[in-house]
């Protein structure tokens, strides 16, 4: 029997394009520029599957081009790039990849957070410069991040795994979220939930890791960071629409808030060129790039679509009704 078609719109890892492989007659984007519009289009006519990243849009229109298609496996756990529901009425399952990226993202916030609090990128530039003087008093102080207040916003997988790592930096941690985590969570991570305006005036660090949904686009805007303390620093990987960009360079320039690094931005890959300032740490959306969770992204966007042409429920299902309704 014929191999179902897929396309992938980036070569993948191998570890990846063997499960892919295995299972489905893939055709990969190998070419060093994204695949554009068109192309995709083009390509995805006679795809019945598709491995796509975040900067590709799963909309009505990509539905349209592509009418054998069976499943769009987002290389992301955030999916604000599909539309779930026009996927739903197609009856193209959309799946994404929970649960592989926690902790490297939470390891990448914190690298953030200790780079800005401790001024990290200006300190390189001072000793690439050949500038540097020596030893200094008052050179580059930065401020504590041990023994601080950490306030997580957003209490998932990643926030929580924030929360851990704060136990060893003997931080207070104070969360907000939609939902109160259960108790004995709180008490494992000594965390204490918080409405948001007392977590922003509180805070020395607020740490973003909700997801982009209409209640959460434009979170921080600019009464939110009017409450944040003048010392505090904001540090967001999760989505960049989450945050008013200029409402916070707003913020920076006044003075209002200390500082912040950011992984994510409004409008990627353009960055507004008012975040470009000595107190902000600036990073190209890869809170979860390290190899090993990268691949382990590739390989279950892989598994999720050759499960579904073995006739199984892919793990990680976005729309299960789309299945339940066969
Ligand atoms: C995601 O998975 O949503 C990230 O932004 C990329 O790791």
């Amino acid at each position: 029997m014929a191999k179902p078609k897929v396309l992938a719109t980036r070569p993948l890892f191998p570890a990846a394009q063997e499960i892919l492989n295995a299972g489905c007659e893939a055709e990969y984007w190998t070419r060093p520029e994204r695949i554009s519009k068109e192309e995709l289009f083009e390509k995805i006519k006679d795809k019945e599957g598709l491995v796509c990243l975040l900067t590709e849009k799963v909309n009505q229109e990509l539905l349209s081009a592509a009418p054998k298609l069976r499943i769009a496996a987002n290389v992301a756990v955030g999916f604000d790039n599909i539309d779930v529901a026009a996927c739903t009425k197609r009856g193209v399952v959309a799946t994404n990849t929970p649960g592989v990226l926690d902790e490297t993202t939470a390891d990448f916030a914190w690298t953030l957070m200790m780079a800005v609090g401790r001024r990290l990128i200006e300190a390189d530039t001072l000793a690439r410069s050949g500038n540097w003087k020596g030893w200094d008093l008052d050179q580059l102080v930065g401020t504590d991040v041990w023994g601080k207040t950490l306030g997580i916003v957003g209490f998932g997988r990643i926030g929580r795994a924030m929360a851990r790592r704060a136990l060893g930096f003997q931080m207070k941690v104070l969360y907000a979220d939609a939902v109160r985590a259960p108790e004995a969570v709180e008490k494992e991570l000594k965390a204490e939930y918080r409405g948001m305006a007392s977590l922003l005036s509180e805070a020395d660090f607020v740490s973003v890791h909700v997801p982009l949904l209409p209640e959460t686009s434009g979170l921080f805007d600019a009464p939110r960071f009017l409450k944040m303390k003048p010392t505090a620093f904001l540090i967001n990987t999760s989505r960049g629409p989450v945050v008013d960009e200029a409402a916070l360079v707003h913020a920076l320039e006044s003075g209002k808030i200390a500082g912040a690094a950011l992984d994510v931005f409004e409008n990627e890959p353009f960055i507004h060129p008012g975040l470009k300032r000595p107190n902000v740490v600036l990073a190209p959306h890869i809170a979860s790039a390290s190899i090993e969770t990268r691949t382990k992204m590739a390989c279950m966007a892989a598994e999720n679509v050759v499960a579904m042409f073995k006739g199984q429920r892919p793990m990680n299902m976005l729309n299960p009704e789309v299945l339940k309704a066969k």
